[in-house]
């Protein structure tokens, strides 16, 4: 296997550096020249395009701003070349459907970069509530993100360039895996705003959504938090409560063991520690042939509860 990252910013070094461990890393390829030269000892390319033409990689990582996924997914799928895209997956109900359709055509595979599924906590509540009656759940993000933050991307912060704010980008793991162990709302309410960063972003900074149909859920988020706090989700079945938070899940109060960290965490706190557990078992999945779970339409739940967050503007919407 020959993998190639697009977008060797914060998180595509990250990649890079997973795969380059590896054995895998063939090429990297990134607008700002400057970035590339880390990797002097390998093809570097300031355009997705060339990489993709000429190194015939067998799979990409996407690492790139928001707005580019969706149309760096498609040239790479249709020419045969596996994905593996980081949040978000796309921005738009356009660019969703051009993504899933080209999935579809394609013999090449995509997958999405939502590590956290890959979190020991959370892969064991996903097993201890399989089957389970679900009757509520609930989640919350609070971080802290600054004007010097959004300073650090011209693409941050632009309804244009991320999408959107808190929802797509800081709080979407949690709503992926409120959705992944609790089920699909089919409506929701939401309201967003912008409660603390009005002068530097012109998207929202806090976010409420509540599901009116299907999965019964509720979610808070908000980067005005005066510091970054633990995510917390908790979910009541007709049996117990159970608490999930980074490296602890508790039922009915009582902590559970499960098991040690298998995997480093790299990079920032809030990446957690679960892309080396992902992407090992990306390239496991596409050497066996085996599906891999996190596709385009797994990948997608997120989007459509953000995109109909959007949209809902305090009314009871579709997802
Ligand atoms: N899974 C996670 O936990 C996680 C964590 C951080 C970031 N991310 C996601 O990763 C993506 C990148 O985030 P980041 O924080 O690394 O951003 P960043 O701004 O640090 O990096 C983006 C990189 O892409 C490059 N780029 C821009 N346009 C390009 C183009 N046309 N071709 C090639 N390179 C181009 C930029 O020069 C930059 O180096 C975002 O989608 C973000 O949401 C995911």
């Amino acid at each position: 296997m020959r993998a190639a990252v697009i977008g060797v910013g914060n998180i595509g070094t990250l990649h890079a550096k997973i795969l380059s461990d590896s054995g895998l890393l063939c090429g990297v390829c990134d607008i700002d020249e400057k970035r590339l030269s880390a990797y002097k000892d390998l093809p570097c390319y300031t355009d997705y395009k060339a990489m993709i033409d000429e190194l015939r990689p067998d799979a990409v990582h996407i690492c790139t701003p928001h707005y580019l996924h969706a149309e760096m997914v498609v040239y790479a799928l249709d020419r045969g070349v596996n994905v593996l895209c980081e949040k978000p997956l796309c921005i738009s109900y356009e660019q969703l459907d051009l993504v899933l359709e080209t999935e579809k055509r394609s013999s090449a595979r995509l997958g999405v970069c939502l590590q956290n599924r890959y979190n020991r906590e959370n892969v064991f509540a996903k097993k201890y509530l399989s089957g389970k009656n679900i009757v509520s759940a609930s989640a919350q993000v609070a971080w802290h993100r600054t004007a010097e933050y959004y300073a650090t991307g011209e693409w941050r912060g632009k309804k244009a360039t991320e999408g959107g704010g808190v929802l797509i980008n800081q709080a979407l793991h949690t709503l992926d895996l409120l959705q992944y162990l609790c089920g699909m709302p089919e409506k929701i309410a939401a309201s967003v705003s912008d409660l603390t960063l009005k002068e530097c972003i012109e998207v929202e900074d806090t976010a409420v959504i509540v599901s009116r149909a299907g999965a019964p859920v509720t979610f808070f988020a908000t980067n005005g938090a005066a510091a970054d706090m633990p995510v917390e989700i908790t979910v009541v079945t007709d049996r117990d409560t159970v608490k999930i938070m980074p490296g602890a899940v508790y039922v009915n109060g009582v902590p559970q063991d499960i098991g040690e960290e298998r995997y480093k965490p790299l990079g920032k706190a809030c990446y957690g520690s679960g892309h080396g557990a992902l992407i090992a078992d990306y390239y496991g999945r596409l050497e066996s042939g085996e599906p891999f779970p996190i596709n385009g339409e797994a990948g997608s739940g997120s989007v459509r509860l953000i995109l109909a967050a959007y949209k809902s503007g305090g009314e009871t919407v579709n997802v």
